[in-house]
């Protein structure tokens, strides 16, 4: 194992107040998020639309990396240039998400695990050849009446770390993704708890598999109450909970969290990380960044509608994105900036 070119990878994808673009959906959450809007469900609109976000001019001030699907990696602009030569010549570090999506966990109704296990050393192998140096596996965990279950928690953070470890084999930062869900009505408090139980464990199955943590990015959800709860805790608040938790849990040898933005506004989503970073300034061992998909893309694809002529605009729409949240990753992130 290169353990020195990983753990380069890895500081350089947090490097310079810089976050990460997820653009890894699906096809099927793709074309989700495509039919509320009434954009067609085609592969060309998917490969316009992702044209679009790499594109972006000047991208590169704020985004260190970008995470790709199976789909995207292999495809190319218009004038037939690849996406990843795209991506690389504009100094961005390309990713690729590898877990082949949720399926129904074995006798526990409403749970999940991520699959993608099988065959995956070749396919990492193939992703190294296409240019990814980087990788993200996400585990989903529910919060529902009874569960999540110890069992999913276990089998979850199993899956993750073989998935570090063969990641680590290949020459590939493992971007480790446990995301307990915001859907439901249940607390803050409850969050905190299974959040704190599921990076235990997988934390737990890292160095058991001996995962090499300081080549490891973690993104991990923030501490949060359900999107239904009644009690919606303040920014600065959760701003507390997420980071206090995270000083407990997160060995200071990771050198970068990266949070996923889970169904937050994306004005939250950057207000909250804004007031981690500027509350907790110069205590923190770790690196505490972005890893947007709903988050950063949302008002990009809203002004995009599946129409060209809004490209420049919606482009206009990311980097403004980015922007907002490399300054809430120094801390420098202020609500007066969405009018701009
Ligand atoms: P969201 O920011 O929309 O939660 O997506 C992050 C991600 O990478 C999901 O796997």
């Amino acid at each position: 194992m290169d353990i020195l070119k990983i753990t380069d990878t890895a500081k350089a994808m947090v490097a310079d107040n810089k976050g990460l673009l997820a653009m890894d959906e699906s096809t099927a959450s793709c074309n989700k998020r495509f039919a509320a809007l009434g954009i067609p469900q085609t592969e060309k609109a998917r490969r316009d639309y992702r044209e679009l976000l790499i594109t972006t001019p000047r991208l590169s001030q704020f985004i260190s990396g970008v995470i790709l699907c199976d789909e995207t990696i292999r495809q190319t602009k218009k004038d037939g240039t690849p996406f990843i030569k795209v991506i690389t010549d504009a100094g961005i570090i390309p990713g690729i998400k590898v877990d082949a999506g949720e399926v129904d966990f074995k006798s526990h109704p409403g749970e999940k695990i991520a699959e993608g296990l099988d065959g995956l050393a070749e396919r990492l192998e193939e992703y190294v050849k296409l240019g990814a140096r980087f990788a993200k596996w996400r585990g989903e965990i529910i919060i529902g009446k009874g569960i999540p279950s110890k069992d999913c928690i276990e089998a979850n953070a199993k899956a993750l770390a073989n998935y570090a470890i063969l990641c680590q084999e290949a020459g590939l930062v493992p971007i480790v993704e446990p995301e307990v869900m915001m859907e439901g009505d249940h607390t803050i408090d409850r969050c905190l708890e299974l959040t704190t139980e599921v990076l235990h464990a997988v934390f737990n199955q890292l160095n058991l598999h001996h995962v090499a943590l300081e080549g490891i990015i973690l993104k991990p959800n923030m501490i949060l109450p359900g999107l239904d709860c009644t009690i919606q805790e303040s920014i600065e608040e959760v701003a507390d909970a997420t980071v206090n938790f995270l000083l407990q849990s997160v060995p200071a040898n990771v050198p970068g969290i990266a949070f996923l933005s889970g169904g937050q506004s994306y004005q939250l989503a950057s207000a909250r990380l804004n007031a981690m970073n500027t509350r907790f300034k110069g205590k923190l061992p770790w690196a505490l960044t972005f890893s947007f998909s709903r988050a950063i893309q949302q008002p990009a694809l809203e002004t995009w509608q599946g129409n060209r002529y809004n490209v420049e605009e919606a482009q206009a729409e990311l980097f403004h994105r980015a922007k907002c949240n490399y300054a809430a990753r120094r801390g420098e992130y202020d609500a007066t900036m969405e009018r701009s």
